[in-house]
């Protein structure tokens, strides 16, 4: 039976056991969580038993690597009833894996092996994944996820990898994150369709940049797209974002720019922004003003944490029903009951709790409460 077996049920069902070991996995009271570090030398693997009724499951390798355990599983062969049985009660929801270097046919072995669990989310993170793998005999037999995130994986195969491990998923994947990437710029032509993604977020990608961004957003691959998050990834202008969304013939509503270092493109050419984008974040990017060729209308505009030293004008706002301008230093100095009359809605200007605090107690005192 040894030889059926891939990653997961390598860990589940077949170690051996170290007893002097301390224990490395541990369940929560209510049973939901359960996290398993196998960073001692030789850890107690059977302890991952103790995973089989929670439904949010964390495995760490400690860094260690999986790949002498290739020699003692056959992860192409299909598992015996016995298995996927097993398989089917599990009520993991979601999954992490992390901490190891791990050859591509024991991961996609996994992933196999997953796809008879009714798992909704797989987090990878720091793993190095070595080797190549043949792609599935059977199209999409992995997981049916709804998130997928991946936070500082490698691959052996460079730029193919995004299409590599998408052979393996169901189409339904509808949240993808990738932080960290050691690649984003991905083989287009080998990346299928992604019919049900709607949110992608390639925050902390600081290498990224505008140019990486065009080839990160593999033209048509992303019909339902709706949301895009960016933050910390190299973005320099929102004029430069809007030429490479609009390269990628992306449907957004949401654009979250945030945590980047900005500057406005004084005669940069006009750019069309997604009809439909109505929610741009550009909080925390260091503006020292509004920048030009926004959106004409948006429903929300987070401006707040940057260096604006005025009020902005109404005419260098776009339309806007949210705006947000807390913690810019023109609040400092200027009172901020001065409102507009253009029909552009001043969010509430100051929100931190400090302010809050003061305003209450002049609310107080005012209420004759204090002499
Ligand atoms: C796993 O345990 C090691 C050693 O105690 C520790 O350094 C490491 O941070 C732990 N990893 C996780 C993900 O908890
Ligand atoms: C990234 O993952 C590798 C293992 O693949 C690890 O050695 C490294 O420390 C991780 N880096 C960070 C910043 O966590
Ligand atoms: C991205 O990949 C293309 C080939 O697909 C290559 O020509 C280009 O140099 C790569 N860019 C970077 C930044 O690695
Ligand atoms: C904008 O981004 C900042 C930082 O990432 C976040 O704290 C804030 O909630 C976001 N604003 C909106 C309106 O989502």
């Amino acid at each position: 039976m040894e030889r059926q077996l891939g990653f997961l049920l390598f860990l589940l069902t077949l170690a051996h056991a170290f007893p002097d070991s301390p224990e490395p996995c541990e369940l929560d009271e209510d049973g939901v969580r359960c996290a398993c570090n196998f960073s001692d030398p030789e850890p107690n693997w059977q302890s991952a038993f103790l995973c089989i009724g929670a439904t949010d499951v964390k495995f760490y390798g400690g860094g260690r690597s999986l790949e002498h355990f290739l020699k003692r599983v056959n992860t192409e062969a299909n598992p015996s009833k016995q298995i996927t049985d097993v398989l089917k009660s599990l009520s993991w929801q979601r999954l992490t894996l992390g901490n190891a270097r791990v050859p591509a046919l024991m991961l996609f072995g996994a992933l196999r092996l997953l796809g008879f669990t009714s798992l909704k989310e797989l987090t990878l993170e720091n793993l190095e994944v070595t080797g190549t793998a043949l792609p599935p005999l059977l199209e999409a037999s992995g997981p049916n996820l709804d998130t997928l995130r991946l936070s500082n994986v490698s691959w052996a195969t460079g730029d193919a990898w995004l299409a590599e491990l998408q052979q393996w998923l169901k189409p339904g994947l509808k949240v993808l994150h990738i932080a960290q990437a050691h690649s984003l710029n991905f083989s287009c032509e080998q990346v299928r369709v992604f019919p049900a993604l709607v949110t992608l977020d390639l925050s902390d990608n600081p290498e990224l940049g505008e140019k990486g961004l065009i080839s990160a957003l593999c033209r048509s691959k992303f019909p339902a797209l709706r949301v895009l998050a960016l933050r910390n990834a190299g973005m320099e202008t929102p004029s430069g974002v809007c030429s490479a969304l609009a390269a990628a013939s992306l449907q957004l509503e949401q654009l979250d720019l945030s945590h980047n270092s900005l500057r406005d493109t004084e005669g940069a050419p006009g750019c069309d922004w997604p009809s439909k984008l109505n929610s741009l974040n550009l909080s925390f990017t260091e503006l020292k003003q509004v920048p030009k060729g926004l959106p004409a209308k948006l429903n929300v505009l987070d401006l707040s944490y940057n260096r604006l030293n005025r009020q902005p004008r109404p005419d260098e706002l776009p339309k806007v029903v949210h705006l947000s301008l807390t913690g810019n230093p023109f609040l400092d100095s200027e009172s901020h009951s001065e409102g507009y009359s253009s029909g552009v809605v001043v969010a509430p200007v100051r929100s931190s709790l400090a302010v809050g605090l003061w305003a209450t107690l002049a609310v107080l005192q005012g209420a004759g409460l204090f002499a």
